[in-house]
C-alpha cells in the first residue's frame, strides 16, 4: 500500500497529517523514509497512528532520521532509569514499573514539559525532530498541544519582525525549571544547565522556511536588560500558541507523532496521576548551532 498523507486539520492545511500505509515496525525503503522527510517539510507535525513498536523498532526507525540524542535533560540519575538511554520516558513510572507518587520530585521536575518549550533547546545543538509513542494513556486528558512557529513569524507585524531579527536568546533548563520554583540543583544538573545561546529567528536548514524560536528554556536576550527580555518573549510566546496556531492531539494507544522542533513548540497538557501514562521518545539531533541558521 503506498504512503498516504492526508491534512489533518482544514483549519492548519499546512501543519498537521495523518499517515497511513507504512509499517514502522518494518526496515524502511530509502523512498520511504525521503516521502516522510518530504512531508515533514510541508507538516511539522505527523500522527502515524496503530504503529505497534517495540523499543528496538522505535529506535532503529528513529536513526533514518539522523543521529539520536540521549535522554540526559531529566532529572533521573543512570541507576533511576526505566528505558535504555535513547528513550526519553515520559511517563509517571519508576523503573521497576510501579507508578511514581504525585509529589516526588522526578515528577514535579517533568510537569516543565508543561511549559511550551521546543526539545533540548538547552543544548547547543538543540534537536531537531521528536518521535512520541503512546504505550499506555490515561482514559482522559493527557494531551499534547503544538504551535507553528513558522505561521506565528508570518503573522507578526514588521516592525517586531525587525526587533526579533539578529537577536540572540541563552536557554537553559535554570530558566524553565526556575519558571516551576526550582531553586536548587544537584551539582551534575548545574554543569548540564550552563545556557547556550540560539537565534531568535531562524530559516530551517532544509526549507529555508523562517520561523520564531521560543521555548520556556529561553530566559535572556544578549545585550538586553533581564526584565526586558522576558517580557519580550512572553508577549512574542503569546502571540506564536493563540488558537489559530495550534493543534491539540488526542493520544490514542499506539500513536506514533513526529514533530519538527525546528518549526514547533509543545506543551503536554497533564493529567490525573493516578492514572498511568507511558510516552516515549526518541530525539533526532540537530546538524548544527541554530546561530548559523539565523537569516541575514
Ligand atoms: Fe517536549
Amino acid at each position: 500500500m503506498p504512503l498516504k498523507v492526508i491534512p489533518f486539520n482544514p483549519k492548519l492545511i499546512d501543519f498537521v497529517a495523518k499517515v497511513e500505509g507504512i509499517s514502522l515496525g518494518e526496515p524502511l525503503a530509502v523512498k520511504s523514509v525521503e516521502a516522510i522527510f518530504n512531508a515533514l517539510d510541508r507538516f511539522a507535525v505527523l500522527v502515524f497512528p496503530n504503529q505497534v513498536l517495540t523499543d528496538e523498532q522505535h529506535i532503529r526507525f528513529s536513526r533514518y532520521f539522523g543521529d539520536l540524542e540521549l535522554a540526559t535533560g531529566d532529572y533521573m540519575k543512570q541507576d533511576d532509569r526505566r528505558l535504555q538511554m535513547e528513550l526519553n520516558d515520559i511517563s509517571n513510572l519508576d523503573r521497576k514499573g510501579g507508578k511514581i507518587e504525585a509529589a516526588d520530585v522526578k515528577r514535579l521536575f517533568s510537569l516543565g514539559n508543561m511549559l511550551w518549550h521546543s526539545d533540548s533547546s538547552f543544548k547547543a545543538i538543540p534537536a531537531q525532530y521528536s518521535i512520541l509513542s503512546a504505550k499506555i494513556i490515561p482514559t482522559t486528558e493527557g494531551d499534547t498541544e503544538f504551535a507553528d512557529m513558522r505561521a506565528a513569524w508570518k503573522a507578526l507585524d514588521e516592525k517586531t519582525q525587525q526587533k526579533c531579527l539578529g537577536q540572540v536568546t541563552l536557554h537553559s533548563q535554570l530558566y524553565s525549571r526556575g519558571e516551576l520554583g526550582f531553586t536548587e540543583f544537584r551539582e551534575d544538573q548545574q554543569e548540564a544547565m550552563v545556557p547556550v545561546r540560539q537565534a531568535l529567528v531562524r530559516s530551517h536548514p532544509r526549507t529555508k522556511k523562517i520561523s520564531l524560536y521560543l521555548s520556556a528554556h529561553a530566559g535572556m536576550i544578549e545585550g538586553w536588560t533581564i526584565p526586558e527580555a522576558r517580557i519580550f518573549l512572553k508577549r512574542l510566546s503569546e502571540h506564536a500558541t493563540q488558537r489559530e496556531f495550534v493543534y491539540r492531539h488526542k493520544w490514542r494507544v499506539n500513536d506514533l507523532v513526529i514533530w519538527d522542533n525546528q518549526a514547533t513548540m509543545h506543551r503536554a497538557m497533564g493529567f490525573d496521576n493516578k492514572q498511568v501514562r507511558d510516552m516515549r521518545r526518541t530525539t533526532i539531533a540537530g546538524n548544527i548551532s541554530s546561530l548559523k541558521d539565523m537569516p541575514s
